[in-house]
């Protein structure tokens, strides 16, 4: 059998040779620098690797992100051509996401950066109640991720769209596609919500003109990636008035530097990418089916179109 390479500069090897292991004894697994004759490598599985890494190893039959994106393979300009591209579409991670924006949606709704500025001024005054059925929450995004959280917040009440490129249809979610309904969807929005996939159709999508476009005293959240989201032009929506808040867990540079205005900004809430981390007890079964499939020459799951590239 040929062998599995792994290589991270996040994730940990180790959790992912066992689980896998465990699931095809005797797997040859091998994890970078430890990679051996690279003519031995059949499957890589990889996050944010160097560009022409993966180039390297002339018998790649799959390359399989450790996370649901996959824009840090594209961004390869020396992609090589032939090998599966694959994904983790995992239910742990689609049900972690799904909170964090159910923590962001009703932080916003339920008026907490009002009530954290007033405590920071020892300030004790009611503002007027929320009324859940009419706040306007829209999902940029309706895939694996984007489709469970919408689910989640529309169950709770609150009035849920969501923008993607084909036409949905999901229970208690009105559907918007394709670039010539961004406007009408934007301008229901009072809450919005970013889960889509980089790709040069979504690079820089969220900038000065998509907030003007929103409600006056609407909320930005972004778990996407940072790339779609223009921190200058959200710097200056918030700073201006019209846009209340920010939650981001992506942003175009990773770590934030610590010198970056988000940081700072009393409107802004930064976390360090963690909405929906990679989880090899969860994500194993799928990526141990997937060696299995293409080694037996059979179709992977969770394969990505290289021309979409998501
Ligand atoms: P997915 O299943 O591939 O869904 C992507 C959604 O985006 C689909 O609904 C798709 O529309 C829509 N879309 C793509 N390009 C579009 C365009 N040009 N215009 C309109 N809609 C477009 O992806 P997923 O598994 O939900 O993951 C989404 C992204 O979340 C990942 O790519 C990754 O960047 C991010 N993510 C972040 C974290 C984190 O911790 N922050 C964790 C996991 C993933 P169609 O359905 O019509 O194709
Ligand atoms: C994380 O950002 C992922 O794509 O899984």
């Amino acid at each position: 059998m040929p062998a599995v390479l792994f290589r991270s500069p996040n994730d940990s090897s180790e959790p992912w040779r066992q689980a896998l292991s465990e699931r095809i004894p005797g797997l040859d697994f091998r994890a970078w620098p430890n990679v051996g004759d690279p003519a031995d490598i059949g499957f890589a599985l990889v996050w944010k690797v160097p560009p022409s890494f993966l180039k390297e190893f002339p018998n790649l039959k799959a390359i399989c992100s450790l996370g649901q994106g996959v824009d840090h393979i594209f961004a390869d300009p020396e992609l090589p051509r032939g090998p599966h591209i694959l994904r983790l579409v995992d239910p742990w991670m689609g049900r972690a996401m799904a909170e964090w924006f159910l923590l962001q949606v009703l932080r916003f709704h339920r008026q907490g950066p009002d009530y954290e500025a007033q405590q920071r001024r020892r300030e004790w005054k009611q503002l007027p109640a929320p009324e859940t059925s009419t706040r306007r929450v829209g999902f940029l995004g309706l895939g694996a991720l984007g489709a469970e959280a919408a689910g989640k917040v529309a169950a709770l009440g609150f009035d849920v769209a969501g923008w993607s490129r084909t036409r949905k249809s999901l229970p208690g979610i009105t559907s918007y596609a394709g670039p010539e309904e961004l406007d009408a969807f934007l301008a229901r929005t009072d809450i919005l919500c970013g889960l889509l996939p980089l790709t040069p159709e979504t690079t820089d999508l969220m900038d000065a003109s998509l907030f003007a476009k929103l409600p006056k005293g609407a909320f930005v959240v972004n778990a996407g990636r940072g790339a779609q989201l223009v921190e200058t032009d959200l710097l200056a929506a918030l700073d201006s008035g019209h846009l209340a808040g920010a939650s981001l867990d992506v942003f175009r540079t990773e770590p934030l530097p610590s010198d970056d205005p988000l940081w700072t900004h009393p409107k802004v809430q930064v976390w360090p990418h963690v909405s929906a981390l990679t989880n090899a007890d969860s994500g194993a079964d799928q990526v141990a089916e997937n060696i299995r499939r293409v080694f037996a020459g059979e179709t992977p799951i969770n394969s990505v179109d290289p021309d979409r590239q998501y």
